[in-house]
């Protein structure tokens, strides 16, 4: 090559990966690479869309989402989507032609991805009016992607506060759009149970309600309630529905069933699930609270009979089992609690509770699941194949790894979304904490601790949000957005760059939320005042 000509190819290198140069190049997450070429796909409503069984999920989003009618013979130009063995399950080829488009994946979720990535090529207007998409231009490029992470999570507590299930499915399309592949729904807690049980009707009729809620911030004195009844719960019917909605979006829902802790509905409406067996009522505050499962026999065929029925509507490997937060009193004075410590030679609660979780990780396992618990589990001896949760900072996730466990990372400090998120003047109460959406994208889930063997046993991180602060699902999408393009990017993509070029496409991003109706807080920066 002469000089000159290396001159010409290296800008050209440039500009064909460069985002300054006015071409599309704002897809969250970013992927692996983009390359550009000259010429423009021409989308209309006679280009025909072309699959076998094996794509049959995302060919049909792809046709719900540009309402294009399939069985046409005039059609002009076509998007196929196509096998290749790609390394990675989840990764996809993505090439756009002048003639055609062509999704290349080895599966049906890196097509799913492949046709997120294309929908993102789109402009933003389509997310709403579908009615003129005969106008719309693709420059032709090839973007090949794969995810960083095969966990990519986010949480919601729908104990706290409780959303439609409209709203759970908006959540669960949003999740799918940025390329998450898990929704852990928090189903269970001290101030609700969310979830139909038919063999425990109680659980709804009395634990899915509190009579009144904390007004304000927990730390407010003198303290206030609000005496109006609140609560519900899903219908088994209902979780099937969002389970077949997830499945469509190449979303695993992981149920959690809180234990031995964060039981108070459950005791509330069943009190001899507790070590003093009297009545108590559903919490109406926020915290930990002392009275949590006894571990006499009855909690065990309680629990299992629970499992039972949450392994029929959510067909995913994954149960989570909570650990989080059990306050150890009660056990300390119950007598058959303590009868327990003695007959299975275990030196204190710790190790009661240890048993506790193992002994409900054999009765899943024993269903072909898994279990997650939060790092709690790791206190007083580790289930054998438990996954844990790291959520008190890093350090129980680092010890899970060199153990040999699967770890998923969601330190509070990095990604509890129920964080502040700015310092400034007139944010909505929230529990505390300050998360900025900065430090959410420079987190780094494999900790510098871990040596290269144990790296692999972090499988990916996930954010957390608890509802205690957030009434509305409004206020859910304001914690939540745009913090989740920041851990989206951290999860998929190998190539991030610096949180200065990641603003300027979240910036452009938030178009397309203003289209989907999502709201977003604009809190890019890292203020300092309050
Ligand atoms: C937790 O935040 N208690 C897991
Ligand atoms: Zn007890």
């Amino acid at each position: 090559m002469t000089h000159k000509k290396i001159i010409v190819f290296s800008l050209f290198l440039i500009i064909s990966s460069s985002s300054l140069f006015g071409f599309n190049n704002e897809i969250i997450p970013k992927p692996d690479s983009q390359i550009f070429s000259t010429g423009e796909f021409i989308l209309s409503n006679k280009t025909n869309i072309n699959f076998s069984e094996n794509f049959k999920i995302s060919a049909y989003f792809l046709k719900d989402f540009l309402k294009i009618n399939n069985e046409q013979n005039n059609y002009i130009n076509e998007i196929n989507f196509l096998y290749k063995d790609i390394t990675n399950d989840e990764g996809y080829i993505l090439e756009i032609l002048e003639k055609n488009i062509n999704i290349y994946s080895k599966t049906n979720k890196g097509a799913f991805y492949a046709v997120q990535t294309l929908r993102q090529l789109f402009p933003f207007e389509l997310e709403k009016n579908k009615s003129d998409i005969n106008s719309v231009k693709i420059p032709c490029q090839v973007i090949k992607d794969s995810p960083k992470f095969s966990y990519r999570g986010m949480h919601l507590d729908v104990s706290r506060h409780m959303f439609s299930v409209d709203f759970i499915k908006k959540y669960i399309d949003a999740l799918a759009m940025l390329k998450f592949n898990t929704f852990h729904w928090h189903l269970t807690e001290d101030q609700g149970w969310r979830v139909e049980i038919k063999k425990y009707p109680k659980l709804n009729s009395i634990g899915s309600y509190r009579d009144s809620t904390l007004i304000g911030h927990y730390t407010d004195k003198p303290v206030t309630f609000d005496k109006t009844r609140y609560g519900g719960y899903y219908t088994q019917e209902e979780i099937k529905d969002i389970v077949a909605f997830a499945n469509a979006r190449e979303v695993l829902i992981i149920p959690e069933i809180e234990m031995p802790g964060h039981a108070q509905a459950a005791i509330a409406s069943y009190p001899f699930l507790s070590c003093e067996q009297k009545q108590i009522g559903v919490a109406s505050t926020w915290g930990v609270f002392e009275d949590i499962y006894c571990t006499r026999e009855s909690t065990f065929t309680f629990l299992e009979d629970v499992i039972d029925e949450v392994m029929d509507l959510f067909p995913g490997k994954y149960i989570h089992i909570g650990g989080d937060e059990a306050p150890k009193n009660r056990w300390k004075k119950c007598n058959d609690c303590q009868n327990l410590i003695k007959s299975e030679k275990l030196k204190d609660e710790h190790e009661l509770q240890s048993y506790f979780i193992t002994r409900m990780e054999k009765y899943i396992n024993s269903n072909g699941k898994k279990i997650i618990g939060w790092d709690e589990i790791l206190d007083g001896g580790l289930a054998p194949n438990a996954t844990v949760m790291s959520w008190r900072g890093e350090s129980g996730g680092i010890k899970a790894a060199q153990m040999g466990h699967e770890v998923i990372m969601s330190p509070n400090a990095n990604l509890y979304f129920d964080h502040y998120q700015s310092k400034k003047e007139g944010e909505p109460v929230a529990i505390g904490g300050f998360t900025p959406i900065e430090e959410v994208y420079n987190y780094n889930p494999i900790p510098k601790e871990l040596d290269e063997n144990d790296k692999k046993y972090i499988i990916g991180a996930q954010a957390n949000v608890w509802t205690e602060y957030m009434k509305t699902s409004d206020q859910v999408e304001y914690m939540v957005f745009p913090r989740i393009l920041a851990l989206s990017e951290v999860l998929w993509s190998s190539n991030k760059t610096n949180f200065t070029e990641f603003k300027l496409r979240a910036e452009k991003y938030f178009k397309r939320l203003d289209k989907l109706d999502i709201n977003y807080s604009k809190h890019l920066e890292k203020e300092e005042t309050k």
